[in-house]
Formats: C-alpha cells, structure tokens, sequence
C-alpha cells in the first residue's frame, strides 16, 4: 500500500481527526566520507525513500506515537526526565528536546509514521526520521521559524545527545535540503553549499545493499572520530580539513599506526572530493569513478570501515567493467553505491546478485537512485 494511505489508515483508526503529512528523504553520497565532522566536504543528495508522518495537535503535553513499521506504540512527556526507553522513540523525543533547547515550541501531538528507507542500510532511516519530526514541528509550532540549517542541526545533536552517534552533518543536511536531480556539495566547516545538477546521460547510479546491517551507536564510528580529533589535535588544528600528507608525515612517530591511516584516509578523501566537483563540471565521468574507486580502498584498507561483503561487490562492480565503485555511508555494512554506464546495468545487476548469493547465500538488495526534493509537506 502507498505510505501515505498506509499511516492515514493507522491515523483515522487510532486517533481520529484531521492530521498533517510530512516527509522527509534518505540521502546518497557521491563521494565525501567521513569527511564532515572533519570540516572537509560532502556530495550527497536527498532519494526517493522516505519516512513520513500524519500529525496532529493533541492539547496536551504528551507526544503519542505509533510506528507502522514496527508495530509498536510510545508516549512520553517533553521534559527531559521524560526520554522514552524504546530507541526508535528517542528520535523523535530528541528532536522535540533539541527544538525546545533552542527556544522553539513544542506541544503534545498525535502521530502515526512509516517508510520506505531500508533500516542499516547507510541511507540515512534515522536522519530521514529527524529530519521529518523537525520540519513538521517547525512548520506545527513555530511558523517555519527555525531555519533550515538549524533544522539538520537539530537532527544532528539528537544523534549526539539521545542516540549515542557523534555523527557529523551530512545526513540530516541531505535530508532536509535535497532537490530533485541535484546533488549539492557541502563545505562542513563554512557551511556554504551548491547545488550541482545531476543527470547523466549516459551513466546511472545504482545501490548494491549487501544487507549485512551496521548500528553506528556504540559502534567504531564514534572510534574513527575520535582517532581524527586526536590527530588534529597533534597538529594544533581545530578538524584534519587544514592538515596535509606532509604536516601528517611530520608526527607519524608520534602518533599510534592506526591513527595515522585515519588521518591518511581524511586528507586524501577531502582531496578527492574537490577532483570530482571539477570531473562533473567537464563531464567526466571517467574520473569521477576512479576517485569512487579510491575511496573504496581507502575506507577499507586505511580507515577500515568496510567489511568483506562489500569488498566482495567492488570487485565485482571492477570486474564488471563498472565505472566506478565504493562503499557508502558510516561503513561496517550496508550499500556500494555504483556509477554504472547505461547499458551495462542488467548485467552487472545479474552478475552481483548470482555471485554474492553463490557466496553469502541471499542475494543482495538491488536499489536505482532517484534524486529527489528533501523534507517537504505532502498534504
Ligand atoms: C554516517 C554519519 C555521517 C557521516 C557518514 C560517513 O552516515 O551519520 O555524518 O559521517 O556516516 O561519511
């Protein structure tokens, strides 16, 4: 059933007046790891799976909540003494607790959700879930009056402070400011961003998921950051976007092996993200799949986030004569995101799917991108 018919129906049964439909999208990434809480620069754009909501006012001070997908109900007040246990909750109670943090309103409502964004999968479920909660409080209580960036902001330190993810910026920014067939480039320490058009002719971006399913929280996430500030730290830098290959080679008897590597891997992405920008404005895609490639063996050689499944798919994207290839999101599981010629796509497709199934035993979850609008007001 459409999403929206979906939590319409849940809605009128369980709480039984008029509502409001928000949503907000999962997000891809170009290229760009693990770069933004580092200060450097991201290439995401929002996607066609979503996470969306029907809410209403209740005129009380209790949030009531129940997820389709889940089959699962919670209510909690708004103070902080208030978190609710279950951790899909906390999402929605740390966005409501970051609105009024900031001195925005937030008042008690009803509301029912789901999606269509594949949970683990590194598209971002969660920041499509904070994203969707922010835009429709901020559009229910304050007029639009918290800007957009805020808005991602509010999503990224319910990460931080209810959910346990010292993630940086990218998911939630994707999420509320995506457009349809653009892909923007975000600089994570001014903040300034462009959108670039984004709409080959000739190649298109598919979504290998390998379904082996990565939890950020308590995960070596927060580890890899950790190790980054640690570095920049050495370095006397606020984040690794100031530091080279040469200052890094100036500490490396100073600084742990590993440590080391994951400052390689940052200053060399933020490098290869800039490549990109100037292959896409000449057109040359040929490029842009040699970075993607790097980048692959960079987050899983050097900055070890990747996983054998996905090491698996490169090879095979490589095999395939796929232009370019590489794990996508935090890592540790989840897609390769893959810039395939037109034409080739069927058979890389076929190929991925009958070789990892021999392999694994399940075939891999096949996704085309769709560039699309982030959170937006359906209804
Ligand atoms: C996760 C985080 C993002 C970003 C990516 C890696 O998706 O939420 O902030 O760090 O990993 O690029």
């Amino acid at each position: 059933m459409e999403l929206k018919n979906k939590i319409s129906e849940e809605f009128n049964k369980r709480f039984n007046k008029p509502g409001s439909v928000y949503a907000s999208a999962g997000r891809i990434n170009l290229i760009g790891e693990h770069t933004d809480y580092n200060g450097g620069f991201v290439f995401p754009g929002a996607i066609d799976k979503v996470i969306m909501a029907k809410i209403a006012p209740n005129d009380t001070d209790k949030v009531r909540v129940y997820s389709v997908d889940l089959d699962d109900y919670a209510e909690f007040g708004l103070n902080e003494a208030d978190a609710p246990k279950a951790s899909w909750a906390r999402y929605i109670f740390g966005v409501c607790r970051e609105v009024i943090k900031r001195g925005g309103i937030v008042k008690g409502f009803d509301t029912v959700f789901a999606g269509n964004v594949p949970l683990g999968a590194g598209l971002s479920s969660s920041a499509a879930l904070e994203s969707c909660f922010a835009f429709a409080i901020n559009d229910l209580f304050n007029d639009n009056s918290i800007d957009k960036f805020e808005l991602a902001k509010i999503g990224q330190s319910t990460e931080h402070n209810y959910c346990g993810v010292n993630c940086g910026i990218m998911d939630q920014f994707a999420s509320i400011m995506g457009k349809a067939d653009k892909l923007m480039r975000l600089d994570c320490r001014s903040m300034e961003f462009e959108y670039f058009p984004f709409a080959p002719e000739d190649y298109e971006l598919i979504l290998i998921d390998s379904r082996v399913k990565h939890e950020l929280a308590d995960s070596p996430y927060n580890k890899r950051r950790a190790s980054c500030e640690r570095v920049a730290k050495r370095l006397g830098l606020d984040t690794l976007r100031d530091a080279t290959m040469p200052l890094l080679n100036s500490i490396r008897t100073d600084i742990t092996a590993e440590d080391y590597f994951r400052a390689k891997f940052v200053i060399e992405e933020k490098e290869r993200v800039l490549a990109v920008c100037d292959a896409l404005n000449a057109g040359d895609y040929e490029t842009v799949g040699r970075m993607m490639y790097e980048t692959h063996r960079g987050l899983s050689d050097d900055y070890e986030v990747s996983c054998e499944e996905l090491d698996f798919l490169n090879d095979i994207a490589r095999e395939c004569g796929v232009t370019g290839s590489r794990i996508m999101g935090g890592g540790f599981g989840g897609c390769t995101i893959n810039l395939v010629k037109k034409g080739l796509s069927d058979k890389f497709i076929e190929t991925a799917k009958t070789r990892f199934n021999e392999r694994y035993g399940h075939e891999p979850q096949v996704y085309p991108v769709v560039i699309c609008d982030g959170a937006h007001i359906v209804d």
